[in-house]
């Protein structure tokens, strides 16, 4: 059964709060060192949003200059789809701030949790209604204020996340050679356990107690995460190039969702794909959860890596555990 949809991606964007913090700023707030930080993920530097600046607004300032580089006036925008595990708030979703924000008053929307893998999840997911024909312009957003929800007093998560948000413009296509060719997602709910932020939800809503045992804080069996990750992310990438026909020589471009780049390493290894192929810029960001393959594709085009025609997979790993790759023809 083909799974092509008949949308395409027409322009990218991402937004980054100004702030950088380095590994040396880390030195100075946990036991960790510039050179374990960079040898075990790769990671030399992430931003950091200032207090008061949230989900909404990065994801607002992607979508703005997504906007504005295409000449589309907000009120043209049909749907919003925000991929985000660090909402503003439990509810309203962030969507509908965002859609406040821009001042995009006819577009509908509304917010997907699939943690890192939640971009992939959300192209597929708006694609659908955009390749159905029944609406001609999607935002599809991801953004996260990880910083929110990390213990500056635990070395193995607060090295890992930075913030930061991207966006795509799906539209409508009619030609089968371009779009969206193929998608896979994948849920394994019994790693639920080995990355998830505890308190402020149903089961422990906020109290005095939550915050006390660090209960909003990321919590991460890092290990678990990472041999999971590994298997799966190159998994995924074979099986989505190998059931269209395809080998990795025929791909343009690579953009692994950035969480290690010893995961992205792994991957490329399983696919036999040169360096040049694969999307890497967790070094400049860390790991932006439902940022980082839009970032991705930002730099990708700022850097001249990608041309109409070019055969692209994305490919993540989450939360959840939720995984999910995407295959399309560039079509701008
Ligand atoms: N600085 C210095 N030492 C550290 C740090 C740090 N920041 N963090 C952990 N260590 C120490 C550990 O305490 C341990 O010390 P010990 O041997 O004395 O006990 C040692 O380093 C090795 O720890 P490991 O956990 O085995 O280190 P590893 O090489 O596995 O790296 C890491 C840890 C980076 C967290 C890795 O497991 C990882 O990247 N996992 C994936 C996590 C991830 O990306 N999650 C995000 C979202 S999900 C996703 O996107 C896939």
């Amino acid at each position: 059964m083909s799974r092509r949809i008949a949308a395409k991606i027409t322009g990218v964007s991402g937004y980054v709060p100004p702030r950088v913090m380095s590994n040396a700023e880390l030195e100075k707030l946990v036991d960790t060192s510039d050179a374990w930080i960079r040898e075990r993920t790769g990671i030399r530097e992430r931003h950091v949003a200032d207090p008061g600046v949230a989900t909404s607004d990065l994801a607002t300032e992607a979508a703005k200059i997504l906007l504005k580089s295409k000449g589309v006036p907000a009120e043209d925008v049909d749907l919003i789809v925000v991929a985000s595990v660090t909402p503003d708030m439990m509810f309203p979703a962030t969507a509908c701030l965002v859609q406040d924000k821009l001042g995009a008053t006819n577009a509908w929307g509304f917010d997907l949790s699939a943690a890192c893998s939640g971009f992939v999840y959300a192209l597929t997911v708006g694609a659908q209604f955009v390749g159905a024909g029944t609406q001609k312009k999607a935002l599809i957003i991801g953004s996260d204020v990880m910083t929110s929800i990390l213990n500056y007093k635990d070395r193995a998560t607060c090295v890992l996340f930075g913030d930061g948000a991207g966006a795509v413009l799906l539209e409508p296509t009619d030609r089968d050679e371009e779009g969206i060719l193929d998608f896979v997602h994948v849920v394994e709910g019994s790693g639920g356990k080995f990355l998830y932020m505890p308190g402020g939800g149903s089961l422990h809503p906020a109290s005095a107690e939550t915050v006390q045992m660090n209960m909003h804080y990321i919590h991460q069996e890092g290990a678990q995460v990472f041999k999971y990750a590994v298997r799966r992310m190159a998994e995924l990438a074979c099986e989505m190039l190998e059931r269209n026909g395809y080998t990795s020589k025929d791909l343009a471009l690579v953009v692994p969702h950035q969480a290690n780049l010893r995961i992205i390493r792994a991957m490329q290894e399983r696919l036999g794909i040169e360096d040049s192929k694969v999307m890497i810029n967790i070094e400049r960001y860390g790991n932006t959860t439902g940022g980082t393959i839009p970032l991705g594709l930002r730099d990708a085009v700022e850097q001249g890596k990608l041309k109409k025609g070019d055969l692209v997979l994305l490919v993540a790993v989450g939360a959840g555990y939720t995984a999910g790759g995407v295959l399309l023809r560039w079509a701008y």
